[in-house]
């Protein structure tokens, strides 16, 4: 099923703003119903509402955004030499963890190469005939968005692989022995797919797209200018202080970035003259539970019951999660990337392991053994 359409061209500015008015709304709505939910607060996830307001804050072309910059580069080249051609792109494939700008990349190839997109995810298309539907009615040149494509069904995949090399389906009628494969031509299209599970791609699908742009996190200095950017979008009156603040406490992620900024303006408009100052930032955040390298109470949890209650590891992700009473996913998804790049907890081959760094930062004594190189061949 496709979830939506959107044409190439950029959305009028006064729509764009209404939408986020309307968003802004229902989200302080929203908020009002559920007071204290602060342990989201630094979730790379987004929630349903925040999708709405997250469309107005994307930037609409390669030139307006931030970061990433090899990959810019690199797509800049892909799209342009397309363009020139007269030709569709090679298929490109967005790897990352939520929140660092996947959806925003394939809208800004869809506006850079000036045709429509269309949207849909892996977990909408339920049978091969519902991709089917959609290749097929694609007009030349035209780019299909999948998200979360590592969730494709095996016969919606195994479909994809023909049409994105051969531009060609072939749609099944009938069932068992009496079934017969009739070949359908379809336009030339680009595929843009986005994953953050890129391991859980099958090779052949990985194979078959030209470019694979792999998003890292962010730096905060190119938060900053992403935070100072939504800013203006969203009017808020806000110091060079408090920007450098909220970025180096955004874990890397611009959509954690953007809704800091929201939760820190809501702080400086009920408590202050709405101005967001350092000090009004660093106030609102340790109201959130957001510590000041971005680690909330989930990160926090983690560190601790991998320490106190399995003494620092090894110890398997799903037993972990048990112990926290989450779902293996979320900790796997949103805490632990975090905890990784920090330095604070290892991946190894035998379980989750909490470094020397983990144990210095709930104020613990590192075991001796943490201090020494790790064995050869372990
Ligand atoms: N480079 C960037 N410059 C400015 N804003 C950005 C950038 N990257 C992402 N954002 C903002 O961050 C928010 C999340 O981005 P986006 O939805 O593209 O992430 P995603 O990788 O698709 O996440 P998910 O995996 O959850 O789908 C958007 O509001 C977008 O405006
Ligand atoms: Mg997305």
């Amino acid at each position: 099923m496709i979830e939506g359409e959107i044409d190439g061209t950029d959305a009028a500015k006064r729509e764009a703003d209404a939408a986020l008015r309307g968003a802004e709304e229902a989200e302080l709505a929203a908020r009002r119903e559920s007071q204290g939910r602060g342990e989201e607060l630094v979730s790379p996830l987004a929630e349903a509402d925040e999708r709405v307001i997250e469309s107005a804050l994307r930037p609409k072309r390669l030139t307006e955004f931030t970061g990433q910059v090899r990959v810019r580069e690199q797509l800049s080249l892909i799209l342009q030499s397309a363009v020139r051609r007269g030709r569709p792109p090679d298929h490109v494939l967005l790897a990352g963890p939520p929140g660092l700008g996947k959806t925003t990349i394939a809208m800004i190839v869809a506006a850079e190469l000036g045709v429509p997109m269309r949207i849909t995810s892996g977990p909408a298309i339920e049978r091969s005939g519902d991709l089917a539907a959609v290749l097929s009615t694609l007009s030349e040149g035209e780019v299909i968005f999948i998200d979360e494509i590592h969730r494709l069904a095996r016969p919606a995949e195994e479909m994809l692989y023909l049409a994105m090399e051969d531009f060609r389906v072939d749609v099944v009628i009938g069932k068992g022995p009496g079934a017969t494969a009739i070949p359908l031509e379809i336009a030339p299209f680009t595929l843009v797919g986005a994953t953050t599970r890129a391991g859980l791609l099958p090779a052949p699908l990985r194979d078959r797209f030209g470019f694979t742009a792999y998003l890292d996190f962010y730096q905060p200095a190119e938060l900053e200018i992403i935070i100072r950017r939504s800013a203006g979008l969203l009017d808020v009156a806000l110091t060079d202080e408090a920007a450098l603040e909220l970025s180096t406490r955004s874990r890397g992620t611009p959509r954690i970035a953007n809704r800091l900024l929201r939760r820190v303006r809501d702080y400086a408009e009920v408590r202050a003259d709405g101005v967001v100052t350092g000090d009004i930032a660093r106030t609102a955040l340790e109201i959130y539970e957001v510590d000041e390298h971005g680690l909330d109470r989930l990160d926090r949890g983690v560190l601790e019951a991998l320490i106190r209650r399995f003494g620092g590891g090894p110890v398997g992700l799903s037993t972990l999660a048990v112990a926290l009473g989450e779902e293996a996913e979320t900790v796997e998804v949103v805490a632990e990337p975090f905890l990784v790049r920090c330095g604070l907890l290892a991946r190894t081959p035998r379980g989750r392991v909490a470094t020397a760094a983990g144990w210095t930062h709930l104020g613990l004594e590192p075991p001796a053994s943490l201090g020494e190189p790790p064995a050869l061949f372990d």
